[in-house]
C-alpha cells in the first residue's frame, strides 16, 4: 500500500492510495508540541483491516439514500442497501475502498499537492454513467489542508463526495474530543427519522435545540441532553444547513480544543455539513496510541450536499448531468 505525505513547515498530512484515506495529520499546539489529530490506527495492518471510512474519500453518494432508491427524469434506479434499509457512502464497494491513482501536482496555490483520480464505470454499484473523479489534496503556506473535488459523468447520475476524517485536536488516542468546542454557521439542520434511519425531509431551526452551535459550545453539552434527536443515535449524526450558502467558499465552522489550544476552521462551497460524534465506537477497537476507540474519540465534519437529497426536491440538487462539472472545495485550516 503506497502512502504519501504533504507538508509545509508546520503541518504534515499522510494518506494512502486506498480510498485516499488520510491516516495522519500532524499539527503543533500553541507550545509547539506535535500531535496527530485524526482518529485512526498505529500500523498499516490495522489501517487496512480497520474502519475503512476513517479519513477516506466517500462516494459516489456519501451519506444515505433511503432504500437506495432515486429517480432521474422519470427513470428509477435501485442501489444496494449496505446500511440496514439504506444505501450508505456509495455502497459495499464505495470510493473509500478503491485504489486511487495518485500523482504529484505542481500548483502556485500549494506548498505541496497530489492529485487523486478514479474512474467509476457506468453501472458501478448500480449508479448510472461513467464518472471520472479528480481530487486534489493540497497544503498551503498558512496551514490549510485543501481538498478540491471535480467529477464528470457520461449519463445523468447522483453525486455527493466527502472526506471522512474524525478530528481530535487534543491528539488522537490521548483523550476524548467531547470537550471540544464546536461552532457552526448553521441556523438550521435536517432532523432524522428513526423509521427512515436518516433525514425525514424536514429542515428545522436549531434555535432552542442541542443543535444550536451558532456560538461555540462544548460537544458534550449537546450530546448529554435528553433530546429525542440526540437519544435516537446517542449523540450527533446530523446534517447542518450552512447559512447563506451560495456556491462560494466560506467559513462554515470552527472546532477548538481548549486544552491544547489547537483550532481548526472549516471552509466549503457545499450547502451542508454532517457532524458525527462517532456514537457507534464502543471501545472494542484499538486505535492510535494503543487506546480503545470510544464514542467521541473524534468528530467528523463532512462537507456535502444533504443526505437523501435525490429524494427531496427542496434539498440541494445532487444530480450531475453530462457536460456539467461537479465541483466541491473543503478546507481544514489549522490555526
Ligand atoms: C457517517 C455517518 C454515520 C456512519 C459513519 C460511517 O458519515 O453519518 O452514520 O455511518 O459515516 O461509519
Amino acid at each position: 500500500m503506497r502512502s504519501y505525505t504533504l507538508k509545509n513547515k508546520n503541518i504534515e498530512v499522510t494518506f494512502i492510495e486506498r480510498g485516499g484515506q488520510i491516516i495522519s495529520i500532524k499539527v503543533p499546539d500553541v507550545k509547539g508540541n506535535i500531535d496527530d489529530v485524526v482518529v485512526g490506527y498505529d500500523s498499516m495492518d490495522e489501517i487496512l483491516a480497520g474502519d475503512g471510512y476513517f479519513g477516506a474519500l466517500c462516494g459516489r453518494y456519501a451519506n444515505r439514500i433511503v432504500e437506495g432508491k432515486f429517480e432521474i427524469d422519470g427513470e428509477k434506479f435501485q442501489l444496494d442497501c449496505n446500511n440496514e434499509t439504506n444505501h450508505l457512502h456509495g455502497g459495499n464497494d464505495g470510493f473509500n475502498s478503491r485504489i486511487w491513482a495518485v500523482a504529484p501536482l505542481t500548483s502556485d496555490k500549494f506548498v505541496q499537492a497530489y492529485q487523486l483520480s478514479l474512474t467509476s464505470e457506468d453501472g458501478d454499484q448500480k449508479y448510472p454513467g461513467k464518472l471520472d473523479v479528480s481530487v486534489i489534496y493540497g497544503i498551503t503556506e498558512d496551514n490549510q489542508f485543501v481538498i478540491e473535488y471535480e467529477a464528470e459523468t457520461t449519463k445523468s447520475t447522483v453525486i455527493n463526495l466527502t472526506s471522512h476524517a474524525y478530528f481530535n485536536l487534543g491528539g488522537a488516542g490521548k483523550a476524548s474530543a467531547e470537550n471540544h468546542k464546536l461552532q457552526l454557521n448553521a441556523s438550521n439542520y435536517t432532523p432524522i427519522s428513526a423509521e427512515l434511519g436518516t433525514v425525514s425531509g424536514e429542515i428545522a431551526p436549531v434555535a432552542g435545540t442541542p443543535f444550536d452551535f451558532t456560538s461555540p459550545k462544548e460537544v458534550k453539552v449537546a450530546c448529554d441532553t435528553d433530546h429525542e434527536q440526540i437519544n435516537m443515535i446517542n449523540g450527533i449524526d446530523h446534517n447542518f444547513v450552512i447559512d447563506g450558502s451560495d456556491g462560494s467558499v466560506k467559513l462554515v465552522g470552527v472546532l477548538a480544543d481548549p486544552k491544547s489550544g489547537r483550532k481548526m476552521e472549516v471552509y466549503t462551497d457545499q450547502p451542508g455539513i454532517q457532524i458525527y460524534t462517532g456514537a457507534h465506537f464502543d471501545g472494542s477497537e484499538t486505535g492510535k496510541n494503543g487506546a480503545p476507540i470510544e464514542a467521541c474519540a473524534g468528530i467528523a465534519m463532512e462537507t456535502q450536499i444533504f443526505p437523501d437529497s435525490p429524494n427531496h426536491d427542496h434539498y440541494p440538487n445532487a444530480i450531475l448531468k453530462p457536460g456539467e462539472k461537479y465541483k466541491h472545495v473543503c478546507i481544514y485550516k489549522f490555526c
